[in-house]
């Protein structure tokens, strides 16, 4: 995390709200996810890893039961009654503030009112889950302010509910629980089903790079649902021949051949993406954990075009950049991360070539950064 950044969000707060100072800063990481896309609603692997760009909310109780959120990136101010919340009545980013605030409450904590001052480092709707970095940071600022416990994995299911039921985005929990149980010292290895996690290093001799194609779109939008509602439709057709898949996770390539005939052929080549993209997570951690870097960067090639071809959420300018960054010769793999539709790309780079790699992709992209993993949400 960037250290002025913490002190940035006092200066907004001291601005837009005067004295006394705030009672702390909270920040929440944004992530990439190595591997394992569209996975985590269908219960399977993800390989997330916190990024050090974020979101900070610097935080003041207040002696009413109002919330005060002003924005640094949208130049905005918002006002909203605590008591008076009601799922999808709230319009734009205030929204997953008030969300937090519903399911914290909803979950019995008493929240105080607050004053919020937020800003962040890191691109909006960019595919590098901005808005869970928000709910999180805020979380974190209403637990701090309110002095609950901070437990990360509850947080993080509380923060997903906010999104899922109050924002109105049918969203996974990766994104939450990337922002909340990161690691300062490299990726996670996730089970969406029963949560457990698994730390995987990055290689020292790998580094990351963040490709920003600027292509920005809004996930509350209807083709992240449709993806959600084709997965469903192949699970009860799967279901009338194996009654024990309870999700895309359950089920595996013979399985969807010999229903094939039977599928939708668009049905058929999300569920058969889902159970491929499935495999990958553990297969991409265990080639980290042994130093190969081509078989991890293969991986990411194949789970690029599955999401191109099969699932079919990338765009023109993210394969544009996915085949710009492999033309490099110290380029082991690249891919779409995120939802798609726009957004950013990543690339695993051998480290001693970093600089003539960013040089060589920089202008086919709207940013090109290099990035290392970041611990969850916390005060700072
Ligand atoms: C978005 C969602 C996540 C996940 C990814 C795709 O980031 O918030 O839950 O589904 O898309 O892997």
């Amino acid at each position: 995390m960037d250290p002025g950044l913490a002190a940035r969000a006092r200066r907004l707060f001291a601005e837009r709200f005067g004295a006394p100072e705030p009672a702390g800063v909270a920040f929440a990481p944004g992530r990439v996810n190595l591997i394992g896309e569209h996975t985590d609603y269908n219960d399977g692997f993800v390989l997330p890893m916190g990024i050090d760009r974020g979101v900070v909310v610097a935080f003041r109780r207040r002696p009413d039961r109002r919330i005060r959120a002003h924005a640094a990136l949208l130049g905005e101010t918002r006002e909203l009654e605590l008591d008076g919340l009601e799922p999808r009545r709230v319009a734009g980013w205030a929204a997953y503030v008030a969300g937090v605030a519903w399911t914290l409450a909803g979950a019995g904590h008493r929240l105080p009112g607050l004053d919020v001052a937020i800003d962040a480092d890191l691109p909006l709707g960019a595919g590098l889950a901005s808005s869970a970095a928000l709910e999180l940071a805020v979380a974190r600022g209403f637990s701090g302010a309110a002095d609950l416990a901070w437990d990360p994995l509850v947080m993080a299911r509380l923060c997903h509910r906010a999104e899922n039921d109050f924002v109105g985005m049918p969203c996974g929990l990766m994104d939450q629980l990337a922002a909340a149980i990161s690691r300062g010292d490299g990726a996670t290895l996730l089970d969406c089903r029963s949560l457990e996690t698994q730390p995987v290093p990055l290689p020292r001799d790998a580094a990351l790079i963040i490709m920003d194609t600027g292509v920005r779109r809004t996930l509350t939008a209807s083709p992240y649902a449709d993806r959600l509602g084709a997965c469903s439709a192949a699970v009860a057709a799967l279901r009338t021949r194996a009654p024990q898949v309870r999700a895309l996770r359950d089920a595996n390539a013979g399985m969807l051949e010999a229903l094939r005939d039977r599928l939708d052929p668009v049905v058929y080549r999300r569920a058969r993406h889902v159970i491929e993209e499935n495999g990958r997570p553990p297969a991409m951690a265990a080639a980290l954990r042994a130093g190969d870097l081509r078989a991890a960067g293969r991986l990411m090639n194949q789970s690029h075009a599955s999401l191109r071809d099969l699932y079919q959420v990338s765009s023109p300018e993210l394969d544009a950049l996915t085949d710009r960054a492999r033309s490099h010769p110290a380029c082991f793999g690249a891919r779409m991360t995120g939802a798609g539709f726009g957004g950013c790309a990543i690339a695993l780079v051998r480290r001693g070539e970093v600089e003539s790699f960013e040089e060589s992709v920089r202008g086919a992209a709207r940013a090109v950064f290099v990035t290392g993993p970041e611990g969850g949400a916390r005060l700072v």
